[in-house]
């Protein structure tokens, strides 16, 4: 089965494509490098031991896509193309809006073209509205969303839930990932924030290798164990191996199904600190700040669906995801720059 990856060069979908491959995917890359780095590529064929055709085409050009479909036979799309930094949607919005959702309707029209009827989308636990329970079920309430980056994720399972009704033979899964982290076990693909992570775990590596002086820990009087904020941290490759099993159950049914990927469990910052200077070796510098604007003290996944019914859960422990993070930084201490 041929495997159309949109942003594949990208942090969630390199590891997707070394899974897919490894079980038996021909998987095809497509990604414009926005976010991304020309050298994931060959990293993957090394990993592999596998070629990946690969397209350098902005997922929201149509005829760049039709392109790949006219050459490839493609069975099924995963979508992870799109912006993802939540500070940087509140700032320009309609530069999010504008990429998560046309990248989407493209990729939407060019399969109905091409009668490739299998979607995996990557969604986010950030579509949970203020109201959702804890642990986050499927079946709650989705929103109001705390960025537009938020709401582009809910207009756009809105959007494939609206085309698989009107098509009854389209098959979508939806994914909300909870916090992925972690890389690769070889450390020849990982995390690789541009600019200043955003995120806790690359900051925390950054610091560890000594490209930043110090983490700041946002807020410590959180109604919490420990008063740091608490995630649902999940392994990436146990993350990818999510996607083989929503693939195969896209492939086998009909409709929008939406499944939670997370551990099904939280970790606080202070939690995660400490596995980190256990995984490196060495004291991570840190000093409590104030809390960041629009965090909320604790969220993680009720995952038991995922389990009934793709047979998937996590394998991976707080000490590999930091282990296999720190592997990463300290192998590529500038990222994929040499
Ligand atoms: P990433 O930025 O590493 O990967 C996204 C990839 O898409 C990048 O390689 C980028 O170059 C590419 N891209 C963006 N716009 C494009 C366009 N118009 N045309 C072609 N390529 C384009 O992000 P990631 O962490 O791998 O996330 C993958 C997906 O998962 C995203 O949709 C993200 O919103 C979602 N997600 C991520 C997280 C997380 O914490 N990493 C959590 C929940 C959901
Ligand atoms: N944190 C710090 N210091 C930092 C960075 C983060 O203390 O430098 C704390 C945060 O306050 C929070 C926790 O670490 O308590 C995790 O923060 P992240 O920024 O790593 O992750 P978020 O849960 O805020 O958001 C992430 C993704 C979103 C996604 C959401 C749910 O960035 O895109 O998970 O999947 F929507």
């Amino acid at each position: 089965m041929k495997i159309l990856l949109t942003g594949g060069a990208g942090y969630i979908g390199s590891h997707t494509a070394v899974e897919l491959a490894e079980a038996g995917y021909d998987v095809i890359i497509a990604d414009n490098f926005c976010n991304s780095s020309p050298v994931v590529p060959e990293r993957l064929e090394k990993i592999t031991g596998k070629s990946f055709p690969f397209y350098e085409i902005d997922v929201a050009d149509k005829n760049a896509l039709r392109r790949v479909f006219d050459e490839n036979e493609i069975d099924a799309a995963i979508h992870f193309a799109g912006y993802k930094a939540v500070g940087e949607s509140v700032k320009v919005p309609l530069s999010y809006y504008r990429n998560n959702i046309d990248t989407t309707l493209s990729l939407l029209e060019v399969m109905a073209e091409y009668g490739c009827k299998n979607l995996v989308f990557s969604s986010s636990a950030t579509v949970y509205g203020e109201r959702a329970k804890l642990p986050y079920r499927e079946d709650m309430e989705t929103g109001p969303c705390a960025s537009p980056y938020g709401w582009t994720k809910l207009f756009i399972e809105q959007i494939i839930t609206d085309h698989t009704k009107a098509d009854l033979d389209f098959s979508a899964v939806i994914l909300r990932y909870f916090n992925p982290v972690g890389a690769y076990e070889s450390g020849l693909i990982g995390e690789d924030p541009k600019d200043i992570p955003n995120n806790l775990m690359p900051y925390i590596s950054r610091v560890a290798v000594g490209n930043l002086p110090c983490l700041n820990v946002f807020g410590n009087d959180y109604p919490t164990p420990d008063g740091t904020g608490v995630r649902d941290y999940i392994h990436v490759c146990d993350l990818a191996k999510g996607h083989v099993a929503a693939l195969e159950f896209a492939a086998k049914n009909s409709g929008t199904e939406i499944f939670n990927l997370g551990a099904g469990k939280g970790i606080s910052v202070l939690e995660m600190i400490s596995a980190y200077e256990k995984a490196c070796g060495h004291e991570i510098p840190y000093k409590i700040a104030p809390r960041r604007e629009g965090d909320i003290a604790e969220f993680y996944a009720d995952a038991k669906k995922a389990f009934e019914i793709l047979g998937w859960k996590t394998e991976r422990d707080v000490s590999e995801m930091c282990r296999d993070s720190w592997n990463w930084q300290s192998k590529n201490p500038n990222g994929y720059e040499e």
